[in-house]
């Protein structure tokens, strides 16, 4: 694969779910808000990031909100076709050929960060490759009915203190509560 670091961002509830029946098992706004705000956010204004996300996440997004808004969206499949997608959504066999694809002359220049955003293969795949900075992980403070879970965040990884935007506190919503945390691939 290409040198491109790359980060994740997951929520992921007490028992590692993250899905239930292809969508989120629970409702929480503000961390929505704050999953967009994060993979939308770039320092150069004519710059976008790229969300790379496997077919089945592509697909629990409610049709009238994918694709995701403001960034460059890359889909995993090798079961979809281009014509199944609409013409700005790119996609990838696997995660190698998504790198590859962002260093891509058209490209290149005008993506600023790459993020995962799931599901499991794709963050399992995302976390073993040494192009992994960071994992932006949303600890939800319940258990969840869930039936797609998050692998185990290899030991390379160590908790860091969060950047300044992101809230330390715990926060709550719905009387569920939730703590975002990040952890960093130790050199
Ligand atoms: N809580 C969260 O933060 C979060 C984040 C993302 C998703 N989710 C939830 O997770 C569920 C979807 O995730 P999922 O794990 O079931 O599916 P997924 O990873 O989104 O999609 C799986 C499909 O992606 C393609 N793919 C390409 N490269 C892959 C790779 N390296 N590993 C695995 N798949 C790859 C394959 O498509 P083909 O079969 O077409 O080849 C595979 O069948 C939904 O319920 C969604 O709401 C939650």
């Amino acid at each position: 694969m290409s040198n491109a670091k790359f980060n994740l961002i997951v929520a992921a509830c007490e028992n590692m779910g993250i899905g239930l029946k292809g969508d989120l098992p629970w409702r929480l706004k503000s961390e929505l808000k704050y999953f967009s705000r994060m993979t939308t956010k770039v320092k150069d204004p004519s710059k976008k990031n790229a969300v790379i996300m496997g077919r089945k996440t592509y697909f629990g997004v409610p049709e009238s909100k994918r694709p995701l808004p403001g960034r460059v969206n890359i889909i995993l499949s090798t079961t979809l076709s281009r014509e199944d997608l609409p013409g700005d959504v790119i996609l990838c066999k696997d995660l190698k050929g998504a790198v590859e694809r962002i260093q891509q002359p058209d490209l290149r220049d005008i993506i600023e960060n790459i993020w995962i955003v799931g599901g499991s293969g794709v963050y399992k795949e995302a976390m073993e490759s040494p192009n992994c900075h960071r994992v932006y992980f949303t600890e939800i403070k319940a258990k969840f009915d869930c039936d797609t879970f998050f692998p185990d965040i290899p030991k390379t990884f160590k908790l860091v203190e969060p950047d300044h935007d992101v809230p330390a506190d715990v926060q709550e919503e719905n009387g569920i509560k939730y703590q975002y945390r990040i952890y960093e691939k130790s050199r």
